[in-house]
């Protein structure tokens, strides 16, 4: 780890506490200039950090930048193995994560970015990914074994982790719009893209990138027009590590249902979260547009709906997506 790295580490680790440049300089065994060089240099960075004669540096409680440092201060032992790379801008962190996965990078190696400049969403959509509002965050995923009909439930498994990280983050609950859209209050708050490579010959999974984007907080000025009546924030108002802690939540309640397999549990957690179930809805799909009732998600996380004529369907996500009628 470079000196900058090390320095920011410290500063995450004693957010809001001075410690005078001698400190730094014994504990990270550098000069007090290095200190101080460093210092400048993540203050260019966007890093407030206050510097006070005879008291030293300190990091100021408001910041929230995303950063490795700050996400590994919340990260839960069953996330020790990731290897977490975060970037102020890319131009979409599934691209960059594909990129490597085709070049062999290992399962857990995650993408984070505070900005996007051509993020995608399902459908072959865009997705608004503004800086210092979101978080935009890729994690490489090679099951064994993992047929598509499986790989389809890493979707489902993400969003019932992203309601979990939203309550345990902003203390706001959390609905999944069948099959991929997180809820607050309404409005769309998070997104999930998973895309897949599968062996010709095995007809398995090779790997699966798994995209997602919260909207932390609303930008200033709000949200273009062309989303503003259904896109929300997580949190209302800025708060202390709030990105850091919210991606670190991610991560730590994903894995702990990806490691542990147990799919009747998850799809429980998915359906009690449901924000369609027992509602009218209409089904978008290419051959056009159809009324139903959500009737249920059953085992493989399908939707099942029941159309006017009396007639039950399990859909697949694939090109189909839904809205409340
Ligand atoms: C959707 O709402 O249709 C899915 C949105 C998925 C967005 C995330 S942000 C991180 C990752 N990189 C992308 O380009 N897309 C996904």
């Amino acid at each position: 780890m470079g000196t900058k790295s090390q320095l920011l580490k410290l500063f995450e680790e004693n957010k809001g506490t001075y410690l005078s440049g001698e400190d730094i300089a014994e504990r990270l065994s550098i000069s007090r200039t290095a200190v101080w060089k460093a210092v400048n240099s993540l203050r260019k960075d966007g890093y407030d950090i206050d510097a006070v004669p005879n008291r030293g540096y300190c990091l100021s409680i408001q910041t929230d930048i995303l950063s490795v440092q700050g996400i590994r201060k919340y990260l839960a032992p069953i996330c020790r193995e990731l290897k977490l790379e975060v970037f102020p801008s890319v131009t979409s962190t599934n691209t960059v994560l594909k990129e490597q996965a085709a070049a062999g990078a290992p399962e857990g190696t995650a993408i984070l970015a505070g900005a996007q400049t051509q993020g995608r969403g399902r459908i072959g959509r865009s997705f608004y990914s503004p800086s210092d509002t979101g978080i935009y965050l890729s994690i490489l995923l090679r099951p064994n074994d993992c047929s598509p009909l499986q790989a389809t439930k890493l979707t489902t498994m993400a969003a019932v982790a992203a309601c979990e990280a939203i309550e345990a983050a902003a203390r706001r609950s959390a609905q999944i719009k069948w099959v991929n859209d997180i809820f607050i209050d309404g409005k769309k708050v998070c997104g999930i893209l998973t895309e897949a490579s599968f062996g010709l010959e095995s007809g398995h999974l090779d790997y699966a990138v798994l995209g997602i984007g919260f909207n932390a907080y609303t930008p200033e000025g709000g949200f273009p027009e062309n989303i503003e009546s259904i896109a929300g924030s997580i949190f209302l108002r800025r708060e202390n590590d709030g990105k850091n802690r919210l991606a670190a939540e991610f991560l730590n309640h994903f894995m702990d249902l990806y490691s542990c397999r147990d799919d009747h549990a998850y799809v429980e957690k998915y359906r009690q979260r449901s924000l369609v179930l027992g509602k009218r809805i209409r089904i978008l799909s290419p051959s056009g547009t159809i009324f139903a009732t959500a009737l249920d998600v059953d085992d493989q996380c399908r939707l099942v709906v029941r159309y006017d004529d009396g007639s039950t369907q399990a859909l697949s996500s694939g090109e189909i997506s839904i809205r409340l009628s």
